[in-house]
């Protein structure tokens, strides 16, 4: 980590808003003023003017059984009215919701009125396969319209939607749907990537099989999305085609009003240890901040932007700034069902020009792989609607962030860099357009009504110029309120490293440099990050044990040029397995059985078998120098170790 500090303080360069920009702009300095005289009445404001209540509240925060927070608390309203009926009542419902292009090439525009329609008809048909209030659903859907009017009519009837990435095998899928005990699966035949039919129904089918342990799934129904017209298994009772079923019910619902804190979703991530836990999101303050952060990050102007993020719903961005924010906003945005390299490279461009893109939020993953591809491919098309940027999942290092900015947006457009997690629900750091002279590879700063501080371990303030871990010192309204099923994990988890303080803990490492603005420099924990995805050294490396071969493996992140991070995995072979097959081509089967029991995402770059793992007398596997082996780095201080030549050995079996 001191190389990439070094690096980050010789960058020096600053790029100053226009004043055209700045004089249209959504977002002002006063913001920062308001937040800061009365953050909770800020807040209040905030949320009574981005939102309908049916009910309007009269308490802002209670925190008065911390960790557990509560906003908006006697408030009540429904989410999908607010992200879509009201904007039809107000007369916008001819206003595009939703310019979707399939991957290939097929295209649906969706208007406000169509998109309200199609949900009320999903809501009576949630309600009469028996589902209600507090009820889980599982989606496991691609990119299509239809899977944003699933969340949305899942939460318009006050039930709890648990989207699963549909990279994810059926095993992850599994455990999910177990974990929440959903009554109800939404998926698809399948769905377009890389230029072929992606089947999901065989997943869903094989995660709701009898797994032999005699456990019933609590899975009561399948609705079945036709997308990839693959052939799919049918069970009869159980799973309905939507186009039996949805088109058929009324297209009259009334939106009943829930509490604010009625959940909305659980989202699945990975932790410190194997098992993911369920992050729980409710009502009122949720959308409150993912309203707020995407009208002002993006200086988002309803009536004429069109707004890209490219996330897929199975992730928070795409909850948040997807589904959530945008709807809640009336705004008009593209989704895309592939990946950005099919046909060919240009493809994003190309969608980019078509629509006439203006606000494009993306990974810094993404951006690396083209800066790779060269300019030319971009420069190819007419980019010149762009107006904002936005960057999230990981640092942006300062390269890829000038050439974001030159190559992609004219050298003009301003770029924010957003800082968030799946805990947090929205944007928590980042610059404001218009407002903050921008950094190449900070965040920078906290955004109004946010309190963020980077502290020690004792939790001393490191002020200017300092280095150490990330805090939010103050509740904020789209905060976690939980794990699911599980209240012990959420403290210990997330508030007792800073528990005397009351402070939550993010879990990364951050600098402040001498203005006081934010650099983020990674995990500080067993967690790593891939591409913006974030996988849990352990959750991989009990995969690789469950492997008949394996006797025991360590994984660590290594730094990766395009992904940011890669998964490198260690590997002791079981000598009763290795004296009948011996090890010829287990390394290529491990990264293959890890890419299938938890989705290919988690694939290990490089397995390595090696004869031990570097441990310290207490038993503690040490990654820290597996990683300097990962990276190609002399191995670093060895001393607590048990068997101080254990590394050497390791080295020359990698080498
Ligand atoms: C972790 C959260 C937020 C949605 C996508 C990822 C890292 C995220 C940034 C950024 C530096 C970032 C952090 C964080 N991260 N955005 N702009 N700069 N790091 O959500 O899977 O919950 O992961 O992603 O390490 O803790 P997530």
């Amino acid at each position: 980590m001191s190389s990439q500090i070094d690096n980050l303080l010789t960058e020096n360069r600053r790029f100053a808003p226009s004043a055209d920009f700045a004089a249209a702009a959504v977002a002002g300095p006063d913001l920062y003023e308001r937040a800061q005289e009365d953050r909770e009445g800020f807040w209040a404001a905030q949320s009574r003017e981005l939102l309908h209540w049916q009910e309007p509240f009269t308490q802002v925060l209670d925190w008065s059984t911390p960790p557990f927070a509560k906003w908006f608390a006697d408030g009540e309203l429904n989410i999908a009215y607010n992200c879509l009926d009201r904007h039809v009542e107000a007369g916008n419902g001819d206003r595009v919701a939703l310019l979707w292009e399939g991957e290939p090439g097929d295209e649906r525009r969706v208007t406000y009125a169509e998109l309200t329609e199609e949900v009320k008809r999903l809501a009576n048909v949630l309600t009469e396969l028996g589902i209600g209030e507090g009820d889980r659903v599982a989606l496991y859907l691609p990119m299509i319209p239809e899977a944003i009017a699933s969340m949305l009519a899942v939460a318009r009837i006050g039930a709890i939607h648990s989207v699963v990435f549909g990279g994810f095998s059926a095993d992850s899928l599994r455990s999910r749907i177990d974990d929440a005990g959903a009554k109800l699966v939404i998926t698809a035949d399948g769905g377009w990537r890389k230029g072929k039919v992606s089947p999901l129904k065989p997943a869903v089918d094989q995660a709701l099989s009898d797994r032999g342990d005699g456990v019933q799934s609590t899975v009561e129904h399948v609705l079945v999305v036709r997308r990839g017209e693959n052939d799919v298994a049918w069970t009869e009772g159980r799973d309905l085609w939507w186009h039996d079923v949805v088109p058929a019910a009324s297209p009259e619902h009334e939106a009943r009003a829930f509490p604010a804190e009625n959940p909305l979703f659980i989202l699945y991530t990975s932790g410190t240890t194997g098992k993911p836990k369920g992050i729980l999101h409710t009502s009122g303050g949720y959308l409150t901040q993912a309203a707020y952060t995407h009208r002002n990050v993006f200086d988002l102007k309803p009536e004429t932007d069109v707004y890209w993020c490219t996330a897929d719903i199975g992730w928070i961005t795409g909850h948040s700034y997807v589904a959530y924010g945008p709807l809640a906003n009336g705004a008009t945005q593209v989704l895309y069902e592939g990946t950005p390299e099919h046909p060919e490279p240009g493809r994003w461009w190309d969608i980019i020009e078509k629509y006439g893109v203006t606000i494009f939020y993306t990974a810094p993953t993404a951006i690396r792989g083209f800066m790779k591809q060269g300019r030319v491919i971009p420069q190819a098309r007419d980019l010149s609607s762009l107006r904002v940027l936005g960057s999230v999942g990981e640092p942006i290092n300062p390269e890829a962030w000038v050439w974001y900015r030159d190559v992609i947006g004219a050298g003009t457009t301003p770029i924010v860099d957003t800082w968030w997690q799946t805990e947090t629900g929205a944007i928590m750091i980042s610059a404001l357009p218009g407002v903050t002279e921008t950094k190449p590879g900070s965040a920078q700063v906290a955004l109004p009504g946010i309190s963020i501080d980077v502290v020690d371990e004792q939790g001393s303030h490191v002020g200017a110029g300092g280095g150490g871990l990330l805090v939010i010192t103050e509740p904020w309204p789209s905060m976690l309120r939980g794990i699911w099923g599980d209240p012990e994990r959420y403290k210990e988890t997330y508030w007792d490293k800073f528990g005397s303080q009351g402070w939550y803990f993010a879990g990364d490492g951050a600098r402040l440099d001498e203005d006081g603005d934010i650099w983020l420099l990674g995990r500080v924990d067993d967690v790593m990050n891939v591409s913006g995805h974030r996988l849990s050294t352990a959750e991989i490396e009990s995969s690789l044990v469950a492997h008949e071969a394996t006797a025991e493996a360590a994984v660590v992140g290594a730094s990766d040029e395009t992904t940011g991070q890669a998964v490198v995995a260690f590997v002791i072979l079981k000598e009763s397995y290795l004296k009948q097959h011996g090890p010829d081509g287990l390394a290529q089967q491990l990264r293959g059985w890890v890419g299938e029991q938890i989705g290919p995402i988690a694939r290990p770059r490089d397995v390595y078998i090696v004869g031990e793992l570097p441990k310290t007398r207490s038993g503690k596997i040490m990654r820290r120098l597996l990683r300097d082996v990962a990276e190609g780095r002399e191995v670093g201080d060895t001393t607590t170790l048990a068997d101080t030549a254990v590394m050497s050995v390791i080295s020359a079996q990698v080498r």
